[in-house]
């Protein structure tokens, strides 16, 4: 049994001993505060920590979990707060640790494509810095422009580029990690092939900050394509739309990216930005939004080319090329902000579901089914070309009863289909505490176990975001 660190634990000589630490200025127990890192982006979930902590260095982290472990106070890490799936929650209180102030690119080593970074690095930020200089990182979440690189490494974080560029985890050479003990630690070493010894670097990707506390990162780079082309397909029916996907692949191309949008996602979104940029026909049910990239305009003309004439072969409607920067900004402003706007909108519990592409319409359609079953009404998009769907499910008039306790069974029965397809539960938004406890739709107890015990390796006395990914 992993005994849980409590909140009781922390007392006002620990404030005193972190001030010690960080000075004064960093040590935060106001209200306001406590209020304004008690949430991140998923649904309306508050938890207020005891204390705010701004470290600025690996050694101060180390100082402070030296504390937290000795005394089993809880440690809830956090990047920007943009989560979807409550990791940075601190649903136990005690102490909410912010790498908002470790934001400094350390060094771009363009002899090799790598960079090195700290954690609280916006993530747009650090690719326009980047870019400048011909580089490309390619991981784009929606939420570029606030979360933070460190964040998106706990996360292993996606975007609309992961369907040819792959996700954070493609990226990641190398980590400076701190341990629960206060040990500091790198995880490889800044190399692009790396045969020696497990991978611990891939294990911290994507473990939500139940392990360790990211504070450098070492990232391989790619040279930014000189160019792409852009084109939004409406479709009269959205099982179409999706099934057009795999036949696209199938056919020899790789998009940079492959969105899929249901007429109501883009709907909201259009609204919620204020744009006239697309006028959807009545009978239009679902779009893709399709991106190709490379250094030969020539190339690109031509897989545009073809990829119009598949899709034509799935009652596709009049397809608009982006002709101009401005035009493609504007789709991608519109797609990369549906999230926002569903929640605009209404409450809603997003899931992150994925299955092998071709299997994608299967998805859709038992999604809507089960959604009819149980009277509930989901706004579906996503990163089609990777068999992502994000199911937003809208609160609307859906009763506390129905939204805490009955609608439960319907999320259950899509993940059961899910795993029926060969998918799972989270492709890019994690676990974290809103998804826990339906880990063993996925996972039996053998493999539970396995991550339980990777877990107190790292974390003897479950300090570290205790409570994230499983009990
Ligand atoms: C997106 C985020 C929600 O795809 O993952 O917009
Ligand atoms: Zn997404």
């Amino acid at each position: 049994m992993v005994t849980t660190a409590t909140k009781t634990a922390l007392t006002s000589r620990h404030i005193e001993d972190f001030k010690k630490i960080l000075g004064e200025r960093y040590v935060l127990i106001d209200e306001e505060t406590l209020h304004n890192y008690s949430h991140d982006e998923t649904e309306d979930l508050h938890f207020p920590p005891d204390v705010v902590l701004k470290p600025r260095t690996a050694e101060e982290i180390s100082a402070i979990l030296r504390i937290c472990d000795q005394n089993k106070i809880p440690v809830t890490p956090r990047g920007a707060g943009t989560g979807l799936s409550g990791g940075a929650l601190p649903h136990l209180g005690g102490v909410l640790l912010s790498t908002e102030r470790m934001n400094s690119i350390l060094h771009i080593d363009h002899e090799n494509l790598q960079v090195t970074t700290e954690p609280g690095v916006i993530t747009e930020v650090l690719q326009l810095e980047l870019k400048e200089k011909g580089l490309f990182y390619p991981p784009d979440p929606s939420s570029r422009g606030s979360c933070f690189i460190g964040g998106n490494i706990s996360e292993n974080s996606g975007g609309p580029k992961a369907v040819k560029y792959g996700v954070v985890k493609d990226y990641v050479l190398n980590l400076q990690i701190v341990l629960p003990t206060g040990e500091i630690i790198w995880t490889g070493a800044n190399v692009l092939k790396n045969a020696t010894g497990y991978n611990l670097t891939q294990l911290i990707v994507g473990s939500e900050g139940t392990l360790g506390i990211v504070t450098k990162i070492v990232l391989k780079l790619l040279p930014f394509p000189k160019h792409d082309l852009l084109m939004l397909v409406p479709f009269r029916s959205a099982e179409n739309a999706c099934s057009a996907v795999a036949a696209i692949f199938r056919a020899g191309y790789v998009p940079s990216a492959m969105e899929f949008m249901e007429r109501d996602a883009l709907d909201f979104a259009a609204r919620y930005i204020e744009s006239n940029a697309v006028i959807v026909e009545d009978d239009v049910q679902a779009h893709l939004l399709i991106e190709v990239d490379g250094n030969n305009m020539d190339v690109l003309m031509q897989d545009m080319e073809g990829i119009a004439g598949i899709v034509a072969g799935f009652d596709c409607g009049e397809i608009l090329f982006a002709d101009n920067e401005q035009q493609k900004a504007e789709l991608w402003k519109m797609r990369r902000r549906i999230g926002e706007a569903v929640k605009a909108h209404s409450i809603y519990k997003e899931e992150d579901t994925v299955v092998p592409r071709a299997e994608l319409p299967v998805l859709l359609k038992g999604v809507k089914d089960i959604g009819k079953k149980h009277g509930f009404h989901s706004v579906c998009y996503g990163h089609a070309g990777d068999g992502n769907l994000h199911v937003n499910i809208i609160r609307g008039n859906l009763t506390e009863e129905q939204w805490n306790g009955s609608l439960k069974e319907g999320i259950i029965e899509i993940f059961e289909l899910v795993k029926r397809l060969g998918g799972t539960i989270s492709g890019e938004h994690g676990i974290g505490l809103v998804q826990k406890e339906y880990m063993n739709i996925i996972f039996d107890d053998t493999q539970m176990r396995l991550m339980k015990e990777i877990k107190k390796i790292f974390d003897p006395n479950n300090i570290l975001n205790a409570g994230k990914i499983f009990d």
